[in-house]
């Protein structure tokens, strides 16, 4: 059997709202993605994952879907939405798109029949339970604002779980009406020709209906970090099922927010569940080699032992970009870039990382997430106009290296991030050992990381110095530089001494 299609993939994440805008409103939308289309496949990454662009009143940037089946009037269309997948299509690559299956938008129809009284026919689609307005039903804690799980329904006298927002209610996946309705909304998506699915927090939708407390000890961290409940694999065994009814091999790629890769490993099953997961502890991970190798130790020990596949991260929307993470150097990002593309696994880009972005610094009175996230959101520079390419003045202020990151001016300079991801991605297509090979003698030396991806014949040897003066590298055999994250000496021989912050694929010579 050939390896999916998703094994030798790389994945661009699109989040809607900062992307591009077309009509002048300042909020990205998905003609904006359909014009940068030649941007993402001269890029050479094979998928996109649209972050939402459901109907939502937006008090989680989208997150708090109103409708799943349909796109916000701020995005665009259903016919909008065709026409960008078939673009997509076109051009040779496939769409994910995202899904949100664990709560709603206190919008959302259903929850507001759910709210109107305690005999509505949906009120059991969502969690609700008596109790005393002073005193939530447990001690579980949400997400963001930081404090009880809970919100208590005044009209109705009950509370309902929320593990996020109050404003997005917790569906009751223990009752089937929800699964039903639910997987019918991934059918009425994969009608339409997506490719998969990148399902937000899906640890989280298996609930113990009795809903015990969590150990006392583990009350100041947010539910959504320990909630690890069986239940939730029969779900996810079930929603395998509606992607396996269609035959273009659709992927689920989950988030499952376990700091922990041994508790993240659990949610591929036994390939009857995801079939990849997010592994965040790399994302939280010190620029520093010798954690680097644990990452990738623990991926063979937990992913790879039981057959399974990794994915690789290192920005999304949800966290400070790389670049920030890693004291804003640029060199380090570059680094990182050889990093997360050759590592044996999936890689996930964000939007923004190619031109090296970091977190825009946003004044108090810019501020829009409840979640303080707005930092690695910020709109992406498309050229040196004083819009950058946008219809409107962005939601969100610019990035401040906006002028030395803007795409047109990186896609003229071969010296740029944005050349380097592309000489990168480009090298991957062509290069079975670094899409599907396997991964050996990793090692750390005097702070170089060094591993070798081979398959078949072909042999390339990975190394990447974490330390801010240079390094040397004993190597066996002579190699060539194929790639260097600095750009220099590459098509050379490898002398043996790797440049501070920087990163090589070198070739047997
Ligand atoms: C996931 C999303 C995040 C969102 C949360 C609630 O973690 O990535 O952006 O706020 O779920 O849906």
């Amino acid at each position: 059997m050939s390896d999916p299609w998703w094994k030798g993939a790389a994945v661009y994440q699109i989040y809607p709202r900062s992307f591009c805008d077309t009509t002048g409103n300042g909020v990205g939308d998905l003609a904006g993605v359909r014009r940068h289309l030649d941007h993402i496949a001269d890029l050479g990454v094979d998928a996109i994952w649209l972050s939402p662009f459901y109907r939502s009143p937006m008090k989680d940037a989208g997150y708090d879907v109103a409708d799943y089946c349909d796109v916000d009037p701020i995005f665009g269309t259903l016919d909008e939405f065709d026409r960008l997948l078939a673009e997509i299509h076109e051009r040779g690559m496939r769409l994910l798109i995202d899904w949100v299956p664990n709560h709603t938008s206190d919008q959302h129809p259903w929850f507001v029949e759910a709210r109107a009284s305690r005999e509505s026919a949906k009120r059991d689609w969502y969690i609700w339970r008596d109790g005393h307005p002073d005193r939530p039903p447990n001690n579980w804690q949400a997400a963001f604002p930081r404090g009880p799980a809970w919100t208590w329904d005044d009209a109705t006298k009950q509370w309902y779980l929320r593990l996020f927002l109050p404003e997005q209610p917790d569906l009751d996946w223990e009752n089937p009406e929800v699964v039903a309705a639910m997987h019918d909304t991934l059918r009425f998506w994969l009608d339409r020709g997506v490719d998969g699915f990148r399902m937000d927090v899906i640890h989280l939708i298996g609930k113990d209906p009795r809903l015990p407390d969590v150990p006392e000890e583990l009350t100041k961290i947010p539910t959504v970090a320990l909630h690890d409940d069986p239940r939730t694999h029969a779900h996810l065994r079930g929603i395998r099922r509606v992607l396996e009814e269609y035959d273009h091999e659709p992927l689920m790629i989950g988030e499952v927010f376990l700091l922990s890769t041994e508790r993240v490993a659990d949610y591929y099953g036994r390939g009857d569940e995801l079939h990849l997961a997010f592994n965040f502890p790399p994302l939280f991970a010190p620029w520093e080699a010798d954690a680097w190798l644990g990452h990738l130790e623990k991926a063979q020990a937990e992913i790879r032992s039981r057959g399974a596949w990794p994915s690789w991260v290192l920005s999304n929307h949800d966290n400070p970009r790389h670049r920030t993470r890693y004291g804003e150097s640029l060199a380090r990002a570059r680094a990182a870039a050889v990093l997360l593309l050759t590592l044996e696994g999936t890689p996930f880009l964000y939007a923004g990382e190619e031109l090296g972005m970091r977190n825009a610094r946003i004044p108090e009175e810019r501020r829009v997430d409840p979640g303080g996230r707005d930092g690695c959101r910020a709109p992406i520079p498309w050229d040196a106009t004083a819009l950058h390419g946008w219809a409107g003045e962005p939601w969100l202020p610019w990035s401040r290296d906006a002028e030395e990151t803007d795409a047109a001016a990186q896609a003229r300079d071969v010296d740029s991030v944005l050349a380097l991801y592309r000489r990168l991605l480009s090298l991957r297509r062509s290069s079975r050992a670094l899409r599907t090979g396997t991964i050996d003698e990793a090692r750390v030396a005097g702070d170089v990381l060094a591993y070798e991806r081979r398959a078949g014949d072909e042999r390339l040897c990975v190394a990447i110095n974490f330390a801010s003066e240079d390094r040397a590298l004993a190597l066996a055999g002579d190699w060539q530089v194929r790639i260097a994250s600095d750009g220099r000496g590459e098509g050379r021989a490898f002398a043996g001494r790797v440049a501070p912050d920087t990163a090589l694929i070198l070739a047997p010579a």
